[in-house]
């Protein structure tokens, strides 16, 4: 039986990995050891995950776990430090989502990868979502023809896109901001769709929603004055997950995870918009809102033959259908619905056949859901570039970040 390692002890790695490792997965993997720079959190995980090991460094996890592959689900900014080093020793990685956050991490990565002959997995659940592989299987069927064109909008409602400015995401230098952190997701969902390679792109990035937008604010929910009147009051106390989680390890590491929403420092934007051209003459037009009403996304994809819509509401209006659809539009004026029924579980079913696949190999890979480096490299440089373009005011060519040619 395969033995995994795992490095971060928050949200994502109890959930995803160590809860199910653990559990449902017990008897088709080992997670032999967890190290968490807060081993209050380390900790906490191991009570709820059977007593597994906890490390008080990577090094010591690495050389005593008898681990054959690291699982890397710690915050954003410190994946290639693990990946590499853990390449290093000789084993394998899966990597949380995304890969890194810029060119520079990135092309380390990929040198120490092509150095060391190891492999690194990137977990693109987005990938396994019924609804997402059944928009692959369309246009490789041909239903649209060669594509010319994709519109997608990514809404994030004031629920879940706030909570990315209440805690370190909200930092440029810790998650790359949201086109990285988050984007990473949708540029692989259409990196994969077309299998086409961005070449160049200019984007537009601003914050006039969250940020010091009002007067009413205070350093975090917690002591907050505003606390009965704020729509964004987040009460840490509310679930023993947060409570034991992230406010009894304050102490260890000053992570707070109730931050105002309002505050001086954030960096990252909330309103952002990119225009990519692909290498086979592709355009894409891209927008992620943080701050809408509801949460969910839309796609257009136009091609020789027709066109391609899909959408998907998370919350409010539409949420609670039984079915996703997609509309195909052809040329002869026809219009063909497509009715998917909606799967139960985390991310809409696709965590648990993206562990089945990892962890089991029981679920075939007919559509290439799996993604390497490269994917994980292509999409997260997408969102780099988007930043750099933000920020320099100006078009800016994929090629230009990378410095390790990668096949
Ligand atoms: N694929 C998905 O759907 C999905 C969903 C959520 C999060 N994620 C990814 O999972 C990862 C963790 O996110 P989360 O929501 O669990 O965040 P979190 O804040 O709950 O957990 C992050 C953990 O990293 C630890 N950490 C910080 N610095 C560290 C260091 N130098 N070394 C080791 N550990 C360190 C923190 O102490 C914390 O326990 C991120 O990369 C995120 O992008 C993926």
């Amino acid at each position: 039986m395969k033995k995994y390692a795992l490095v971060g002890a928050g949200n994502r790695a109890l959930h995803m990995f160590a809860k199910p490792l653990t559990d449902e997965l017990k008897d088709q993997a080992e997670l032999v050891g967890v190290y968490d720079t807060n081993t209050h959190r380390a900790q906490q995980l191991s009570l709820q995950c059977r007593g597994v090991p906890v490390y008080n460094s990577f090094e010591e996890m690495l050389q005593r776990s008898g681990a054959d592959e690291i699982i890397v689900a710690s915050v954003d900014y410190t994946h290639d430090e693990y990946i590499i080093r853990a390449l290093e020793a000789g084993l394998d990685v899966i990597s949380e989502k995304p890969m890194t956050i810029n060119h520079a991490k990135c092309n380390a990565i990929l040198e120490a990868e092509n150095r060391t002959g190891n492999k690194v997995t990137v977990t693109f659940n987005a990938r396994f979502n019924p609804y997402t592989a059944r928009i692959k299987e369309l246009i490789k069927e041909g239903y649209v023809g060669d594509i010319l064109s994709v519109h997608m909008e990514w809404m994030l409602d004031t629920s879940h896109g706030a909570d990315y400015f209440r805690r370190w995401h909200r930092y440029l230098e810790k998650s790359g901001g949201l086109l990285v952190h988050k984007s990473t997701h949708h540029f692989d969902l259409i990196n994969w769709w077309l299998e086409e390679e961005p070449l160049e792109l200019r984007a537009f990035g601003s914050r006039r929603f969250y940020g010091p937008t009002r007067e009413k604010r205070g350093e975090r929910c917690l002591t907050c004055n505003y606390q009965k009147e704020c729509e964004f009051y987040f009460d840490i106390r509310e679930k023993d997950f947060h409570q034991n989680f992230y406010l009894e390890a304050e102490g260890f590491d000053g992570y707070y995870r109730d931050q105002c929403v309002f505050a001086d420092d954030i960096d990252i934007y909330d309103t952002m918009s990119v225009n990519v051209l692909y290498s086979r003459g592709t355009q894409l037009s891209y927008s992620l809102t943080a701050h809408s009403p509801y949460e969910g996304w839309k796609v257009s994809i136009n091609g020789t033959k027709g066109r391609l819509e899909a959408s998907n509401t998370y919350n409010g209006a539409n949420a609670k259908a039984l079915h996703n659809e997609i509309k195909l539009f052809n040329r002869s004026g026809e219009e063909i619905t497509i009715k998917l029924n909606k799967l139960e579980g985390s991310h809409g079913g696709s965590d648990y056949l993206l562990r089945r696949m990892l962890f089991v190999g029981d679920v075939p890979d007919r559509l290439g859901q799996m993604a390497d480096s490269r994917a994980g490299a292509l999409s997260l440089l997408i969102g780099d570039a988007a930043n750099i373009s933000i920020a320099d005011n100006r078009s800016v060519k994929i090629g230009e970040l990378l410095s390790f040619a990668h096949a």
